[in-house]
């Protein structure tokens, strides 16, 4: 059977189980179905609020679900990253990303970003332009003085074809098109997420382009590993194989410079708390407003986790496998808890954090850092992979 539940699937399935339930089976027995620990177990948000046309195309709300009962849901606006059930150290399904309840959530809250795709380039770009074969390209300043994730209208707020779908894995497309948001070359986008059978989410980027231009893709998740609303992620603990930083100025732009972590409170060569240093007196933390920065991995080909977390209270642990030459590790500075979240709760300070695999910040305007055009003729291709399992 399909894992994988259109909506409208999605909507009816409860009333079916529930009649199942009431016709074929004494009300006693229900608790040995599948709803057992539905008062205890986290759950996923229903359909119903991702239901939608936007800019005339319909938007959907999708569910992948492997064998261990690891279940993520997405939707095709923005390519979000709804929400993902695991199981903590007591098999208890715990919801580790940061989600809400419908696009309306989402659209309200467009600045955070919350589980959605990037594009067309991940992070910041100094003072919105940059130079390619000799021409300035003007792009949308929506972080003053930059261009954040995209700029105006990023792909975290348009509606992606759903080319495959398959129980585990689902294809998410988007042509942006030539001088959309001031970017070149006509951009063909897959992002495929899968759900393994050994708990990971791995994503795999895929982009073509009819003219030279530049491509940046990333996830932007919001991950509390004790569970999404259980408080902040100030004792989670994390460690990165990175032995340098790019430090930025006070917009949040790499100077250029590559430094070593070494005796900074960047130094999560060996595992520490995300809290242990995080209001130290020091330049860079008072510049990122706490942790926002560039980590330059020190090997990414996925064959060893490039950063591990862990969740203290539900002993949930994330490895993060990349391709990607950097990780911008972002402690939740900027949440105001101003939005409620899926499960009710505010998106206080910190209460999550970001791994967002990519390249280097503001590289268009940086020769020195790995570069990110694309031209015709070649295909970017990254993958990314967050793998999870409890102790
Ligand atoms: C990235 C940026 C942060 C912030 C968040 C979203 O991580 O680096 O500065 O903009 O996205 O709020």
């Amino acid at each position: 059977m399909k894992m994988i539940f259109k909506s409208h699937l999605l909507l009816f399935l409860p009333v079916c189980i529930l009649s199942l339930a009431a016709c074929n089976q004494p009300a006693k027995q229900s608790s040995t179905s599948t709803m057992t620990d539905s008062t205890t177990q986290a759950t996923l948000p229903a359909a119903k609020g991702f239901e939608q046309t936007i800019d005339g195309k319909q938007a959907h709300y999708y569910i992948l679900k492997n064998k261990n009962g690891v279940q993520a849901s997405f939707t095709n606006y923005g390519a979000h990253l709804v929400g993902l059930l695991v199981p903590d150290k007591a098999g208890k399904l715990t919801d580790v990303v940061v989600g809400f309840d419908s696009i309306a959530g989402y659209k309200t809250s467009l600045s955070a970003y919350y589980g959605a795709t990037i594009g067309r380039y991940g992070n910041r770009i100094a003072k919105g332009h940059f130079v390619l074969d000799g021409r300035r390209y003007d792009l949308f300043i929506n972080n003053k003085p930059n261009t954040l994730h995209g700029g105006q209208k990023g792909f975290n707020d348009v509606v992606w074809d759903t080319k495959q779908v398959s129980d585990t894995a689902i294809t998410f497309s988007y042509l942006s098109k030539d001088g959309e948001e001031g970017y070149p070359g006509n951009l063909d986008c897959k992002v495929t997420f899968e759900l393994t059978k050994d708990n990971a989410i791995k994503i795999s980027y895929e982009a073509t382009t009819d003219k030279n231009t530049i491509v940046n893709l990333t996830n932007h998740s919001y991950f509390n590993l004790n569970g999404a609303g259980s408080g902040t992620i100030l004792d989670h603990i994390v460690q990165m194989d990175a032995s340098n930083y790019t430090p930025i100025d006070a917009t949040s732009i790499p100077t250029g410079k590559i430094e070593p972590v070494a005796g900074t409170p960047f130094d999560f060569t060996k595992p520490a708390t995300i809290g242990s240093r995080i209001n130290d007196n020091n330049e860079q933390l008072k510049n990122g407003t706490g942790y926002d920065h560039n980590f330059v991995l020190d090997k990414h080909d996925l064959t060893t986790p490039i950063a591990t977390a862990t969740g203290d209270k539900s002993g949930i642990e994330m490895q993060v496998f990349t391709t990607e030459p950097g990780l911008q590790f972002y402690s939740g500075n900027f949440m105001k808890g101003g939005n409620t979240m899926h499960g009710g709760a505010k998106d206080e300070l910190r209460t999550a954090f970001a791994m967002e695999t990519q390249h280097y910040p503001d590289s268009p305007n940086k020769p020195q850092f790995p570069s990110t055009e694309l031209k015709p003729g070649e295909t970017y291709k990254t993958v990314t992979i967050y793998k999870f399992s409890a102790k």
